[in-house]
C-alpha cells in the first residue's frame, strides 16, 4: 500500500511530466515548416486533402525563395493575392525571413467560404500568428478586381455550391486599385492565386505593373496543363512589358522590364 505521501508524490509527478510534455510539443509546434503548418491546420478540423490540393507545393515555393534570394536583396515588399488558409503565404514569408531578407507583406483575400472552410483568412491570420510570422503583415480584407463566384465557380467541398451561395458571400472589392493609387511601385514581388478566370487574371496583371518597382517580380501559379487558360495568359504575357523568369510546370514568374 502507498503513503498518501507517496500517492502524492506520484500525482505532482505525472502532473510534472505532462506539463513538460506539453511545453516539448508547444516548442515543437511553433518551429515553422510546411509539414508542421498541415498538421496545425489539421488540428484545426481542415481535411488534409483540402489543404493540399487548395495550396502550392512546397517544392515550388522553395524554389521561388530561393531564386527570389538570389537576386540579392537585402528587403522585400510583397503582396500576397488569394490566402486560403495560409500555406503559401507562411512558407514563403518564413522562406524569405530565413533567407535573411527583412520582409513587409500585404495580403489580399475576400475570407468567403472557400473549399468546405467557412473563413479561411481568419485560419490563416491564425496559423501566421501561431509562427510567429505574423509582424510586417497588413491583411486587406476584399477582392483584388470585383466580386466573382467563389471557388473557381467549382463545388470543390461537395456541399457548396458557389452559384446558390454568391448573393450571401460580401467582401469589399477593388483591393489593388486602391493600393495602386496609395502605394504605386512599392512591391518587389506580388503572388496572384485568387480568382482562375484569364480574362480578370490580366486585369490582375495590369495593376501589378503599377505596384511593382522596375524589375520587380509577378509569380502566378496554375500555369499548368489543369489551368490551361492561365497558362496561356503566362505564355503569352506582352514581352515589352514582362520578362520570363521561369516556370517550372507549376508556378511561372515574370520580371517587370520597364
Ligand atoms: C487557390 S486559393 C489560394 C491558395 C494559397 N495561395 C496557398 O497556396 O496556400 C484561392 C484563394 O483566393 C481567394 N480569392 C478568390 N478570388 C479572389 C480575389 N479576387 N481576390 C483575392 N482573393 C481571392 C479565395 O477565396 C481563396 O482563399
Amino acid at each position: 500500500m502507498q503513503s498518501r505521501l507517496e500517492e502524492s508524490l506520484l500525482v505532482d509527478k505525472n502532473q510534472f511530466e505532462r506539463e513538460k510534455e506539453s511545453a516539448r510539443n508547444q516548442n515543437h509546434d511553433s518551429k515553422y515548416s510546411y509539414e508542421e503548418a498541415i498538421h496545425w491546420l489539421m488540428g484545426k478540423g481542415i481535411p488534409e486533402t483540402q489543404i493540399r490540393t487548395g495550396s502550392i507545393p512546397e517544392q515550388n515555393i522553395l524554389r521561388l525563395v530561393d531564386s527570389f534570394g538570389s537576386e540579392g536583396k537585402r528587403e522585400v515588399k510583397l503582396l500576397h493575392v488569394g490566402n486560403f488558409v495560409g500555406i503559401s503565404l507562411s512558407s514563403l514569408v518564413y522562406g524569405l525571413k530565413k533567407n535573411g531578407l527583412h520582409v513587409q507583406v500585404v495580403t489580399i483575400d475576400p475570407d468567403i467560404p472557400h473549399r468546405g472552410v467557412e473563413r479561411p483568412n481568419k485560419i490563416a491570420q491564425h496559423l501566421m500568428e501561431h509562427y510567429q510570422l505574423n509582424e510586417n503583415v497588413l491583411w486587406l480584407h476584399g477582392y483584388s478586381l470585383h466580386k466573382s463566384l467563389s471557388n473557381d465557380g467549382r463545388n470543390y467541398s461537395g456541399d457548396y455550391n458557389p452559384e446558390i451561395h454568391f448573393e450571401n458571400e460580401f467582401a469589399p472589392s477593388h483591393q489593388l486599385a486602391a493600393l495602386a493609387r496609395m502605394i504605386p511601385e512599392q512591391f518587389d514581388l506580388i503572388l496572384l492565386d485568387g480568382n482562375h478566370n484569364a480574362s480578370y487574371l490580366n486585369q490582375e496583371m495590369g495593376y501589378c505593373l503599377q505596384l511593382l518597382k522596375q524589375d520587380g517580380w509577378l509569380a502566378l501559379d496554375d500555369v499548368d496543363e489543369n489551368w490551361p487558360a492561365i497558362k496561356s495568359v503566362y505564355t503569352n504575357h506582352d514581352s515589352s512589358k514582362w520578362k520570363e523568369v521561369y516556370a517550372d510546370g507549376r508556378m511561372g514568374i515574370l520580371q517587370k522590364i520597364f
